[in-house]
């Protein structure tokens, strides 16, 4: 089958034929249709995601296909049933294997481009804003990297919640995305003095932090008392460091959250959470926003999109005819 490798840590990866991967118990063999390309590919590929596997391994974090074979003891999906699945890598294949827990079934009209770039961006935003942030209707949200993949979930899980969303982001361009999803301003990332913009507009009570420093020390300061600031990511390559004396005088709550981890220590939580996005999907609550769709020869150009922040929402690679 046709995969995409990663050889060496800081070389590009290459499209290469290999055999397809042996299915175990407990595992599914998915027919890829669909893979979503994430920031997280990038970091692979320099060698500093916290997840990375061994070398030489497959890239494609998740993907949307068929179920082709089921593994020994797999109960509740059947072949040919049209699903999602976090593979973690491997799925910018034809073919992929990873554990059946990692996967949900799509609801019958959802594309599988759309589905391919479902699990980690709105599972991500969905788990930090709901399971973690507890954001209610009336509160105000800010997003940093809002119109990225994560950024703009967390825009329309946060308006779909009834909260005031504040998005911050580079360019007109981008802030019209991040206003279709739901945001009721945009700022722009590049000349915004936050600290004082989100002062003027009155503070805010959560904030999704998806970019890191410099504009994370500057929405912190920013938040009202009893605020959540969400440490999602570090896209612009500074991790915050926060006083612990500002969160003491200001009662704050630093949240840290890292999606895939819950497969760790609470794989109910995340599936759990997929599941209630997956029927909000069915519901019309939210529309996936896919700036970019790739074939599989073209897999570079989708890195090459994230890596110069020329995409909005998600980049989607398709693997094979839908
Ligand atoms: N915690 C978790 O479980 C979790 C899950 C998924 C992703 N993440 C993390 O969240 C971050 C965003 O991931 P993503 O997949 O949404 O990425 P993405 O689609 O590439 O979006 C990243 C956004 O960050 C902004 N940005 C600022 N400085 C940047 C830089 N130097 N390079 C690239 N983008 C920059 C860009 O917006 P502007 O151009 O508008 O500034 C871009 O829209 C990454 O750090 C990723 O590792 C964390």
């Amino acid at each position: 089958m046709r995969a995409v490798r990663l050889l060496a840590h800081d070389a590009p990866p290459c499209l290469q034929d290999i055999p397809a991967p042996d299915l175990g118990p407990g595992q599914l063999r998915i027919e890829v249709a669909a893979c979503g390309l994430n920031f997280a590919d990038l970091l692979m590929i320099k060698g500093t995601y916290q997840d990375c596997p061994p070398l030489p391994f497959t890239l494609g974090l998740e993907v949307a296909g068929r179920v082709a074979a089921l593994g020994e003891g797999v109960r509740g999906l059947e072949p040919g049933q049209r699903v999602a699945a976090f593979t973690g890598q491997g799925g910018l294949a034809e073919q992929v294997v990873c554990d059946a827990n990692r996967c949900v079934p799509l609801p019958a009209d959802m594309p599988f481009a759309e589905a391919a770039g479902f699990p980690i961006a709105y599972g991500t935003s969905h788990l930090a804003l709901v399971h973690r942030a507890g954001l209610r209707a009336g509160e105000t949200l800010v997003v940093l990297g809002a119109a990225g993949g994560v950024g703009l979930t967390a825009v329309e899980i946060g308006a779909a919640l009834g909260a005031r969303v504040i998005a911050v982001a580079r360019g007109a361009a981008k802030a019209a995305v991040a206003r279709q999803a739901g945001a009721e301003l945009c700022l722009d990332s590049d000349t915004v003095d936050l600290r004082a913009e989100l002062k003027a507009l009155g503070g805010v009570d959560v904030v999704y932090d998806a970019v890191g420093e410099p504009m994370a020390s500057a929405a912190l300061r920013a938040l009202h008392p009893e605020g959540r600031f969400l440490a999602i990511g570090f896209a612009g390559g500074k991790v915050p460091q926060f006083p612990a004396n500002i969160l003491l005088v200001k009662n704050l709550t630093v949240i840290g959250l890292y999606w895939g981890g819950y497969l760790g220590f609470a794989p109910q939580v995340l599936t759990g959470s997929l599941r209630d996005l997956t029927e909000l999907y069915a519901q019309g609550g939210i529309r996936p926003h896919i700036s970019h769709t790739l074939p599989l020869e073209r897999f570079d150009e989708g890195l090459a999109l994230l890596r110069d922040r020329r995409a909005t929402g998600k980049v989607v690679v398709t693997v094979a005819p839908t």
